[in-house]
């Protein structure tokens, strides 16, 4: 074997180098097999020569079970917060005011405001020494082993600088409604979960959860900061670092048009102090489909010289003020709390209250989610609430804001199912119906099964199940297969053409491979990702699983990578659920596929190879468009829901919405059907 201080230096350097074209410039340049491997060989290493290990070691960044208090740690910056104004006039009049006490023609420079928790990573020669929250400005909470784990900090920089960099981290929109809906207890908004996330004892759990990060201000411990005559020449020097600087950013006054406004790789809308206005309006405009929250923007004046000279108050700077944006909150009546059936028995109270408008839509219904939830709230039926609505995420009760002392003060859960009046039984924070043919339930799994992103039957919406049901003609989704749909003849909306195209989407669904089948019969915890990952290692029918339910095999399904204990113990439960068998009978002898086809993907050549692929629109040839997303995995691409920075392909086909206008923003490549099939051709 070769010498493992060398090897273990190689593969640092190899790691760093993949994270970063992942992680910063949003462009993977390594297969995830590629990567753990590697990953795994450096851990290998690590545990035989753990005085080998470096400091700045990508294993760090997967945590520690061991338990860590967050020691007080003094700060050795100023962390200031930023005056406030709402409206543009109020920035003009600061910008002139801030030029008079210059006395100087001031540049500025627009940063969004990130909303999320604020850090401050302290390196001491290059190192990532401490991670401290904000605190009171001069004492914070030391979580730097939570920081490490986060994927885009820097662990080493490339310099041995001493710096001290403030940041904003904080969690995806998308990251954060998957990871909320299945949280016990769901958090209001994004940047409570992150902000609680850095507040976990065992950073292995903070590793878990895909917090980013921005930075927008560095402080030198000495001289160096005299080289930087600009603000944009110091973010553009972070982002040299390897740090992540966000790249929607203004720069405007009189050196536009001078050939000063150049910094790097940075690039930033530009222009003259008059285009500022417009500029708040377009960020404004667009903070909706940003994929993360601001609650603002934030001007400062881009030159570094005046910045000392204007100075401080013990609050804030005088070189910086945010600009809030008016926040989207109104405040409601609860007018009842209703309860719904999942399709997994979950029973969840909704709030009615008073239509109110919010961040220009009408809100009338919020979840609750349980009773833990209604209980930190102390919500009662007449109260009166603040009702948020941030980005596009669903809205929330905040607060409430007066109690009614009309009805209870706490509003109670019922002791049996609204639907089926069954008992409830309680699993962790919800509670659960737990009788299978529970008309919510059985509703909501038919809708669930023939949904767009499960078996995907044309021509089979809600409203026709739901007019099935009541006909009694569904009692399950099995009976999709085994009612006849010629016996709609005659009914209102059922004609000649429905009938067939009905049974055509009915037989084409037969087609669907395994995978999709084994997610949409609506096992808990047995979603689209645990199918693949359970085919993947190996259990490629239904039969396997079956078998490894009556085995008793809880310990090998968690032995999967991302599966664990809980889920396995899930999944097995349900697979030895009587009722759930025999509709898996009945589903097999209809002729669905309850077994994986044999690909051949290793002779494949694989040409989307560290290529993160999204799908949008519909397509001649790929009906239901997931299997032009089968077609990039076989040929080693990865395939994602949703547009991200991550993402480096959209495949679109007609009809394509928001994706595209995402993608196309974010100057992701657009492939065309025909250019797909090209793709493929070209082998
Ligand atoms: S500058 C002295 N820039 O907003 C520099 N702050 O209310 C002061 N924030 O505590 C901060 N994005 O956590 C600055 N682009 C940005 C920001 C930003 C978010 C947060 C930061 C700060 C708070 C001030």
């Amino acid at each position: 074997m070769s010498d493992p201080k060398h090897e273990i230096d190689t593969l640092v350097a190899r790691l760093q180098a993949w994270q970063h074209d992942y992680y910063i410039k949003a462009r993977p340049s390594a297969t995830d097999a590629e990567y753990d491997r590697a990953f795994d060989r450096l851990l290998e290493l690590e545990k035989a020569y753990p005085e080998l290990r470096r400091p700045d070691s990508p294993s760090l960044r997967v945590g520690s079970d061991l338990s860590a208090d967050l020691p007080e740690v003094d700060h050795t910056i100023p962390v200031l917060s930023l005056d406030k104004a709402y409206t543009a006039a109020e920035v003009a009049d600061w910008a002139a005011k801030t030029e008079k006490n210059a006395d100087a023609r001031l540049n500025f420079v627009v940063e969004e405001k990130i909303d999320g928790a604020s850090i401050v990573l302290y390196y001491e020669k290059g190192l990532l020494v401490r991670a401290v929250t904000r605190g009171n400005g001069t004492r914070g909470n030391d979580i730097t082993a939570n920081v490490r784990t986060i994927r885009s900090v820097p662990l080493r920089l490339p310099e041995a600088v001493n710096i001290a960099v403030r940041g904003e981290i904080y969690l995806p929109l998308e990251r954060f409604a998957e990871i909320n809906a299945r949280q016990e207890v769901p958090f209001a908004n994004p940047r409570n979960l992150a902000a609680g996330s850095l507040r976990r004892k065992k950073s292995s759990e903070v590793a878990a959860i895909p917090l980013e990060i921005f930075v927008y201000e560095g402080f030198f411990a000495d001289d160096s900061a005299a080289e930087y005559r600009t603000h944009h020449d110091l973010l553009s020097y972070l982002q040299n670092l390897g740090f992540r600087v966000n790249p929607r950013l203004g720069l405007f006054g009189p050196d536009y048009g001078s050939g000063r406004f150049r910094a790097g790789e940075l690039s930033f809308s530009a222009g003259p102090l008059e285009k500022v206005e417009g500029f708040l309006k377009r960020m404004n405009e667009e903070r909706n489909s940003l994929g993360y929250e601001i609650d603002g923007l934030v001007i400062k004046v881009d030159e570094l010289a005046p910045r000392e000279e204007l100075g401080y108050t013990g609050h804030h700077p005088r070189w910086a003020l945010a600009f809030k944006f008016e926040s989207p909150e109104a405040v409601s009546t609860v007018k009842a709390v209703e309860v719904q059936v999942g399709r997994t028995g979950r029973i969840t109270p909704v709030a009615r209250i008073e239509p109110v408008l919010i961040g220009g839509s009408t809100v009338s219904n919020v979840t609750l989610h349980n009773q833990q939830y209604i209980d930190a709230l102390e919500l009662g039926i007449g109260d009166q609430v603040a009702v948020s609505k941030r980005g596009d995420v669903i809205p929330a009760v905040e607060r409430v804001v007066e109690k009614s002392e009309a009805a209870e003060p706490v509003w109670r859960m019922p002791e049996a199912c609204p639907s089926c009046g069954e008992g409830l039984e309680s699993h962790g924070a919800h509670l659960f119906c737990v009788n299978r043919r529970c008309p919510d339930q059985v509703r909501g799994r038919i809708v669930f099964f023939i949904g767009k992103d499960q078996m995907d039957i044309d021509n089979f919406g809600p409203e026709t199940a739901s007019f099935l049901i009541e006909k009694g003609l569904l009692t399950g989704i099995e009976d999709i297969y085994r009612f006849d749909p010629e016996t709609l003849a005659g009914e209102a909306g059922f004609g000649e053409k429905k009938i067939a195209l009905l049974k055509q989407g009915i037989e084409a669904s037969k087609e669907q491979p395994y995978r999709r089948v084994l997610a949409s019969l609506g096992i808990p915890d047995l979603g689209q990702k645990a199918a693949e990952l359970l085919i993947e290692a190996g259990y490629r029918g239904i039969d396997a699983l079956l078998k490894a339910a009556d085995g008793k095999e809880e310990a090998a399904l968690a032995e999967i990578h991302g599966i664990g204990e809980k889920t396995a113990a899930s999944i097995l439960m349900s697979l030895r659920d009587p009722e759930l068998r025999k509709q898996i009978a009945a589903l097999r002898q209809a002729g669905l596929n309850f077994e994986e086809e044999e690909t051949e993907a290793s002779s494949l050549p694989q040409i989307f190879s560290g290529q993160v692929w999204c799908v949008t629109g519909s397509f001649e040839n790929y009906k239901p468009r997931g299997k032009a997303m089968e077609e990039v995995k076989l040929r080693g691409g990865r395939s994602v829901g949703a547009i991200t920075g991550a993402v480096t392909h959209l495949l679109a086909g007609s009809g394509g919405g928001s994706k595209l206008a995402k993608a196309e923003k974010l100057g992701i490549e657009i492939v065309s059907e025909e250019e797909f099939l090209k793709l493929l051709g070209s082998e």
